[in-house]
């Protein structure tokens, strides 16, 4: 049985709590959050001091699931004293902090929350590609249109600020489709985005609307991600093959063919808190203590999401939005 224990107590722990006590072989037995009555949510040892947890609950593994900032830092710590690092996206928001979560990676495991990868729609159109099932990839476009409100911003301190978030809906929210459009496309020669804040002006730094456009050779991905829409739309993901296009919107795949479409369905765990945050954190999570349990490689582990993280920062960078 694997010691664990969390930090942040906020919005998504709830889902690693949860799937902590449903996983047969992990206890949740330390929760660490700055503000007290957080840190006693989950009924286990209830620590205000991140660090002070560490030193005292002799841990197997942590989950962090605090400000983005934060990650990096919280890694690092953990790794020195031996602990297993399961971090919620992204891992870091800037080069130096991304090379600090390598460096843990090569001391104790580390694994990242890219749970949408688990989803079974994705394993399939993987295989598409790979198989060649509807022959060569041709292009990709999608669409993450979601709503975040000045009152969403206001709710936590550090969210819509450069240092502490490190970008808004592109880090934040649309992560999750960079990451799996990086999956089908590879890393990108090419990666350029524009970015801007349209409906909450000065109430956040950080951008609210990002588009982007990214090559790999002569395939084309396209993304649009804004937080400015007026409710959480499914997100839509778009595979161009030669002979067919597979249309995923949410957790419907429509398969588009000589003029006619065809919806395919799948089975997912249900989804655990909000529906956008999806249905895979039990598999990604249970997968990193299997893998733990095995001694075999993660798949969510630091070195899958180097091609990501490098295009993420490259994006933000490049679009001169961030200062
Ligand atoms: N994978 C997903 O689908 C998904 C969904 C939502 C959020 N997230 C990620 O989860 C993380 C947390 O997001 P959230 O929405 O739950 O945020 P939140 O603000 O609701 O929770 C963060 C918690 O961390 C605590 N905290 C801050 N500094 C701390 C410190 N030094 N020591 C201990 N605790 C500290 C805060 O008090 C707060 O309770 C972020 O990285 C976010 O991007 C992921």
């Amino acid at each position: 049985m694997y010691r664990v224990g969390l930090i942040g107590c906020g919005g998504i722990s709830a889902v690693h709590a949860h799937v902590l006590r449903e996983l047969e072989n992990t206890e949740l037995v330390a929760s660490a959050d700055v503000i007290p009555d957080r840190a006693e949510r989950y009924g286990c040892a209830a620590w205000t001091d991140w660090r002070a947890m560490l030193d005292a609950e002799n841990l197997d593994a942590v989950h962090l699931c605090t400000p983005h900032y934060l990650h990096p830092l919280m890694a690092k710590e953990a790794a020195k004293r031996g602990i297993a690092v399961f971090t919620e996206k992204p891992p870091a928001i800037d080069a130096a902090g991304w090379e600090q979560v390598k460096a843990a990676a090569r001391r104790v495991p580390v694994g990242i929350c890219f749970q949408n990868r688990y989803h079974p729609h994705m394993l399939s159109c993987h295989r598409f590609l790979r198989e060649g099932t509807y022959g060569a990839l041709r292009g990709i476009r999608a669409f993450v249109t979601w709503n975040r409100t000045a009152e969403y911003y206001a709710a936590a301190d550090w969210k819509g600020k450069w240092d502490m978030e490190g970008g808004g809906a592109l880090i934040n929210q649309a992560i999750h489709t960079l990451d799996l459009i990086i999956g089908f496309l590879g890393c990108p020669d090419q990666a350029e985005a524009a970015m801007r804040n349209h409906h909450l002006g000065k109430a956040i730094e950080v951008e609210d609307t990002a588009e982007i456009y990214l090559r790999k050779g002569d395939i084309p991905a396209l993304l649009y991600a804004s937080n400015a829409y007026s409710q959480d739309a499914p997100v839509i993901l778009e595979l161009h093959f030669d002979q067919a296009v597979i249309r995923l919107e949410g957790d419907v795949m429509a398969l588009i063919r000589d003029g006619k479409k065809k919806e395919i369905t799948c089975v997912t765990d249900p989804v655990i808190g909000r529906s956008y945050w999806g249905a895979g954190h039990k598999a990604c999570i249970a997968d990193f203590y299997h893998s733990m349990e095995t001694g075999t490689p993660y798949q969510n582990d630091p070195a899958s999401c180097e091609a990501t993280m490098r295009t993420l920062l490259q994006l933000y960078s490049q679009s001169g939005f961030r200062p």
